[in-house]
């Protein structure tokens, strides 16, 4: 185990444990469309006090490439730094497994995300125009904006 700084403990869930929905439906709709990533990905999850409170799930794209399909802190904690430290961590992670970039897309009206993200050093690639008006059942708003499409993110490691 890795313990960062501020005494949260960051640790892999086995295939045995139970995914933290609660968590990973703050960064996206559906535990149907998480299950397409997560039964397959890898799972971190950070804890304190025995308590899960931010995780994140990498996916595997190609023997160059992986994603950051889910990235989310309990609402209590956001804005103490964890989101920036998990993204940290996912790099690192993923350079030890020997990936040369590492990728993270979100929605157009993420302007939060897309702040976080460019300042961590990711730089934006692509857009895959109308995925939320595709994939999702219904309409997503963020700050204001209707998210249809999806930037998406890389950064080199
Ligand atoms: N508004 C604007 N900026 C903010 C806010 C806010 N409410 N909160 C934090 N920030 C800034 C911080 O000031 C910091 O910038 P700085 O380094 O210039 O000071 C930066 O954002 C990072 O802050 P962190 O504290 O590291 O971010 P946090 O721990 O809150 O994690 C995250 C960010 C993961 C987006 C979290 O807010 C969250 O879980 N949100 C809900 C789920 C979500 O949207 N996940 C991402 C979806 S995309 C995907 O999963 C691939
Ligand atoms: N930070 C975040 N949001 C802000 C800020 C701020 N500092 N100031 C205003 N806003 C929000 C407002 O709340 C409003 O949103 P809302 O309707 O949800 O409340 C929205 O931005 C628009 O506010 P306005 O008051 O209409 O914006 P303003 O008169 O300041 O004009 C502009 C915006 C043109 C970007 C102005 O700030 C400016 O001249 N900036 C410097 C030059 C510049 O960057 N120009 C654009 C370059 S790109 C181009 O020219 C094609």
């Amino acid at each position: 185990m890795h313990l960062t700084p501020d005494g949260v403990t960051t640790r892999k869930l086995t295939k045995q444990d139970a995914l933290p929905y609660d968590l990973l439906l703050l960064a996206d709709e559906t535990i149907e469309i998480i299950d397409r990533y997560a039964k397959d990905g890898q799972t971190y999850v950070l804890e304190a006090n025995s308590q899960i409170i931010a995780a994140y799930v990498l996916q595997v794209i190609d023997l160059q490439r992986i994603e950051i399909k889910n990235i989310a802190v309990d609402s209590n904690y956001q804005g103490q730094g964890i989101g920036k430290f998990m993204l940290r961590d996912a790099t690192l992670k993923a350079k030890e497994q020997g990936y040369k970039t590492i990728l993270i897309g979100t929605a157009n009206g993420a302007i939060k995300q897309l702040y976080l993200y460019q300042k961590e050093g990711f730089e934006i690639t692509s857009i895959k125009k109308n995925f939320f008006v595709n994939n999702y059942p219904a309409p997503i708003f963020e700050n204001g904006i209707l998210c249809k499409h999806m930037i998406m993110l890389e950064k080199q490691i």
